[in-house]
């Protein structure tokens, strides 16, 4: 099948590499003529494990084709629509895929079955859907969110739990529309069930499951404080609560918060849709604040092992990015770990394995006016971070935190403190080195490390 991915970003990129492997023809446009010619190139825009394979591969066997001029898509039987739905505030908007879908409805050229992949706000493609059949009632408008996740996209895009097509069709029976079929022979070389829904339920879907997940980590992280005041093990909490196959084990890692991307836009702006129709979504309303407030507890926990304020307190800040793997730095709970920190006074030295730059900037910008109190610097590598340092506060799962070596580390800190906000501290290498593991608020004692 030919394909067009219009918006060459991070959903576009992937889609376009993963439909050309399973054996389309793919044309990726982007109006970036800039980044297209880095495409062709092979150089990559975003940080994906084996996306850089994937489009060396499409280009290679030609299956793949990046271009900046929408005349390359003449003749693909299918636009699939991949722009950003974030506008400069990081608020979620529709804006930038209504102009999209809206440009290829007006131009009788290009394809008349219109995928749309962002993210939308439930209700928003059905509006587009009127807007473009206004213009051309040949057009034909579908849904078909995405599920895939940041560092495992590829893979997750290869192996999906399910395939979702929503579409207010004409023909009755959504199931024998037209383009639904086109979409069911496009994904038949994956393995997963489809969902074949209307517009407003597929996006629903896609919002209600990140929100979803977002709830569970925000319950995971108040249990966690729960914990921590009862005495409870909060990793043994939610490991016995996760072999009840009605919860699941996946996504109930206390941690200092999600972020990224989607979780933090979706979760504030599915309860305010809510509220402008009218509906009370107290649960909901609640995630976000919750979530926010887990960076200053845990931060609240070091203060308490400081047993002072953390005015003039030196913290090394290993990681900055919202999660392992990616250079992703938006919404990350480890900037807001590092401007809680710098607006109690506190200078950081903050080391990150790939947005070590873009993040320092980011907590020198946002936390302006806190930098009055505490400074930021960055450091070379984790070790150098922590050299000098009162506290070593861990904010990113980077898997080679888990292999520091503490017993060089520890001697070189001034102070003794270590906050482990991902649970990946060795704890009896840095107790070994005479530090002070605090883990989700609790703090490691000899007694329970001799029964570990
Ligand atoms: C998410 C969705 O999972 C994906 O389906 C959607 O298409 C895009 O948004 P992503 O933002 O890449 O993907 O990250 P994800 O791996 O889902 O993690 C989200 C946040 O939750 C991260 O900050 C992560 O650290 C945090 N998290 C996740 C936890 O704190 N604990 C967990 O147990 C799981």
């Amino acid at each position: 099948m030919h394909i067009a991915i219009i918006g060459a970003g991070y959903v576009g990129l992937v889609t376009a590499a993963c439909m050309a492997h399973i054996g389309h023809h793919v044309t990726c446009l982007d109006i970036d003529a800039t980044r297209i010619e880095r495409l062709l190139r092979g150089d990559l825009p975003v940080h994906e494990p084996g996306l850089d394979e994937l489009v060396a591969e499409g280009l290679a066997n030609e299956r793949l084709d990046f271009a900046a001029d929408y005349a390359a898509i003449v003749g693909s039987e299918v636009a699939i629509v991949c722009v950003g739905t974030l506008d400069g505030a990081e608020e979620w908007d529709g804006e930038v895929v209504r102009a999209t879908v809206l440009d290829l409805a007006r131009d009788g050229r290009l394809p008349r079955a219109i995928v749309i992949r962002s993210t939308l706000l439930p209700g928003t493609a059905r509006s587009i859907a009127a807007e473009a059949l206004a213009l051309d009632p040949s057009v034909r408008v579908a849904h078909n969110p995405e599920f895939t996740r940041e560092a495992s996209a590829v893979s997750d895009f290869l192996a999906p739990d399910r395939i979702v097509i929503g579409i207010d069709s004409d023909h009755g029976d959504a199931a024998e529309d037209p383009l639904v079929a086109a979409l069911r022979d496009a994904y038949a070389p994956l393995d997963a069930p489809l969902v074949v829904t209307d517009l407003s339920s597929a996006e629903t879907i896609k919002v209600a499951s990140n929100v979803f997940l977002a709830a569970k980590v925000t319950f995971a992280n108040e249990i966690s404080r729960l914990a921590a005041a009862t005495g409870a093990d909060a990793q043994a909490v939610v490991d016995g609560m996760g072999l009840d196959k009605r919860i699941g084990r996946s996504f109930l890692s206390p941690g200092p918060g999600f972020g990224g991307s989607c979780f933090p836009s979706q979760a504030r702006a599915l309860p305010q849709l809510a509220r402008r129709h009218g509906v009370q979504t107290p649960l909901m309303d609640a995630i976000w604040p919750s979530n926010v407030s887990q960076a200053e507890w845990l931060i609240d926990g070091l203060e308490r092992a400081a047993g002072r304020v953390l005015t003039g307190l030196r913290v090394a800040l290993l990681g900055l990015t919202f999660k392992a793997g990616t250079d992703d730095l938006r919404e990350s709970p480890a900037i807001r770990i590092g401007q809680a920190l710098l607006a109690r006074g506190a200078s950081v030295v903050a080391y990150d394995p790939l947005a070590l730059a873009a993040g320092l900037a980011l907590l020198e910008a946002d936390a302006a006016p806190a930098l009055a109190a505490g400074s930021a610097e960055g450091a070379d590598d984790e070790v150098a971070a922590c050299h000098g340092a009162d506290a070593v506060v861990v904010a990113t799962e980077w898997p080679q935190f888990r292999y520091l070596d503490w017993a060089a580390i520890g001697p070189s800190m001034r102070g003794d403190i270590v906050v482990d906000g991902r649970q990946l501290v060795d704890v009896p290498a840095a107790t070994a080195a005479g530090l002070r593991v605090i883990t989700l608020g609790v703090e490691a004692t000899a007694a329970a490390l001799r029964t570990a």
